[in-house]
């Protein structure tokens, strides 16, 4: 009678990796997620393979932030190092993706560059995305998934990685993307202190409409797959967003969303494990074709 089931293929873990770190370190408000190293960054790797899930979302947290990203697009940047590593490790089991927004790399931590008010500068910030785009898809990454919400973003990745000759490199658009609270432990995770906030350019919780917009526009601009995030609070928009989509809809289950189950399970107040499956299994049955969840490896496991 079940309508809904998980399977491991539809799950992507996203992962941190740590420049120079020589042992992986714990993010306190992310308990079982760590900045990896090198060599935890492999067996996680190679973990995930053998648990038959469809791909992993790679983040990097390097040693120096400036404040045009530099680390972003240089070839041996943190990210596309991993991103190289990913595919020759395992390219074969798993969608190698790569985050591709600036915010883990500037040192004021907006996910893009700034004008000389102090402002996101969004066009100057689209030919940072290109120059990362291409370093990205040069290390191997096959899908990029741009989180960084700022207006023309796909159609001038798109148009970057066509002019190299970079055809078949997917774009996941993160089109409904909120300015969100449960951002929160991510922060922890790549080392970032904000200044200020993202609503200029992130959308208003309060605004299901505009996050169907925003997936038209990135569809017409040649998105492979939009995404919802966070998804718990946002599965309204994830459901619209899936009845309407031609392309496939994905939803990202966000630090907070994690954070949130683990502190409550630690204190033994909800069954961790049903907790887990509920919530993405709500989040399928809200019209998610895949997710994004730090749960991905672990659910892969229980499914077997
Ligand atoms: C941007 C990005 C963020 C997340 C994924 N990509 C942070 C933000 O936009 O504020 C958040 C993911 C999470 O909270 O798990 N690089």
């Amino acid at each position: 009678m079940r309508e809904t089931r998980l399977h491991p293929r539809e799950l992507v873990l996203p992962m941190f990796v740590r420049e120079g770190a020589t042992q992986p370190q714990p993010i306190g408000s992310m308990p079982g997620v760590l900045q990896h190293d090198d060599a935890s960054f492999r067996r996680a790797l190679t973990d995930a393979a053998e648990a038959g899930i469809g791909g992993v979302m790679l983040f990097g947290v390097p040693t120096s932030k400036d404040a045009r990203g530099s680390g972003a697009d240089d070839p041996d940047g943190v990210l596309n190092a991993a991103a190289r590593t990913a595919a020759a490790e395992v390219g074969d089991a798993l969608v190698v993706q790569t985050d591709l927004c600036l915010d883990e790399f500037t040192d004021h931590g907006h996910c893009g560059v700034l004008d000389s008010r102090g402002a996101v500068d969004n066009d100057a910030t689209l030919e940072r995305y290109a120059a990362m785009a291409l370093a990205q898809a040069d290390a191997g990454a096959a899908v990029l998934g741009l989180s960084g919400m700022m207006d023309g973003q796909v159609e001038a990745v798109r148009t970057a990685l066509d002019e190299a000759g970079h055809t078949t490199t997917a774009l996941l658009a993160y089109s409904g993307k909120y300015a969100s609270a449960f951002y929160g432990p991510f922060r922890e995770a790549v080392d970032s202190s904000l200044q200020g906030d993202r609503r200029s350019y992130q959308l208003d919780p309060g605004n299901a409409r505009e996050g169907l917009r925003e997936a038209e526009l990135d569809i017409a601009e040649g998105a492979d797959v939009v995404m919802v995030k966070p998804a718990g609070s946002y599965l309204d928009v994830l459901a619209a967003t899936a009845a309407v989509s031609p392309v496939p809809v994905w939803a990202y289950q966000v630090s907070g969303e994690y954070a949130m189950i683990e502190a409550a399970a630690a204190h033994g107040w909800i069954d961790r494990r049903r907790a887990v499956t509920e919530s993405l299994t709500a989040i399928r049955r809200a019209g998610a074709d895949a997710v994004l969840t730090y749960y991905a490896t672990e659910v892969a496991g229980w499914l077997r």
